[in-house]
């Protein structure tokens, strides 16, 4: 199910400002990028994220977390877990993480964004604006995911209180050729940080002085 967005509003023009992408890009240690998580919930995405943008911090780059559960709080608030509402999550999320690289910074998102086709429109969004998009797949067995069960979600979609679960009774998509695959239930956080980071550098996000 594609949901194709069409430009509601009429009699309106994209207005250029006198600084471009690159004058800015020029001021930074780094230039904007998004790093896109995507995993199963309990998989670590949120964890290795905010880890990431501490490592990050401490070397001076800046970087901004889009955490699915708080974006839910705010201006995805009036969405779901319908396949529909999941697309215009990502969808959402995917233009602000576009702004967020225009501005220069790295973006770091973490959404479970279980459909491939949702994660490749981000993907195709970032090219077509000359964007970096780094998916990073958070692969972890579902058993060691819901063991884990850190806010007791799983439980309840077994148990049938909450609908729509994924990895219970709704789809998660493996990407097929992510940027970065991260085995977080083999992997030290350190050393996941530090693949990102290496790929940050060798792909001249973060600036080597
Ligand atoms: S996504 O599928 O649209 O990408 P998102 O990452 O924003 O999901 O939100 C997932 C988080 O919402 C989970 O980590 C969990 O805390 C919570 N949640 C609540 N209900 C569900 C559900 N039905 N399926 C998945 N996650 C849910």
């Amino acid at each position: 199910m594609t949901i194709k967005i069409n430009q509601k509003a009429t009699n309106v023009s994209w207005h250029e400002g006198e600084i471009s992408r690159l004058d800015r890009y020029e001021i930074l240690p780094q230039t904007g990028a998004t790093v896109w998580f995507t995993g199963l919930s309990g998989s670590g995405k949120s964890t290795i994220a905010v880890a990431l943008e501490k490592a990050l911090h401490s070397d001076s780059i800046l970087s901004y977390r889009l955490d699915g559960d708080n974006v839910r709080m705010g201006i995805n608030k009036n969405l779901g877990f319908s396949e529909q509402d999941r697309k215009e999550n990502i969808r959402r999320i995917g233009e602000v993480c576009k702004l967020f690289g225009d501005a220069g910074m790295i973006a770091i998102s973490s959404f479970i964004s279980p459909y491939s086709e949702d994660r490749n429109e981000v993907r195709i969004l970032h090219d077509d604006a000359d964007l970096k998009f780094i998916e990073v797949f958070v692969d972890c067995p579902l058993e060691i995911a819901e063991g884990r069960d850190p806010k007791g979600l799983y439980k309840k979609a077994r148990a049938g209180e909450i609908k729509n679960f994924t990895g219970i009774d709704d789809p998660y998509e493996m990407p097929n050729n992510p940027e970065i695959h991260l085995n977080s239930h083999k992997m030290s956080l350190k050393e996941e940080v530090g693949i990102i980071i290496d790929y940050l550098k060798n792909c001249g996000v973060i600036k080597l002085l």
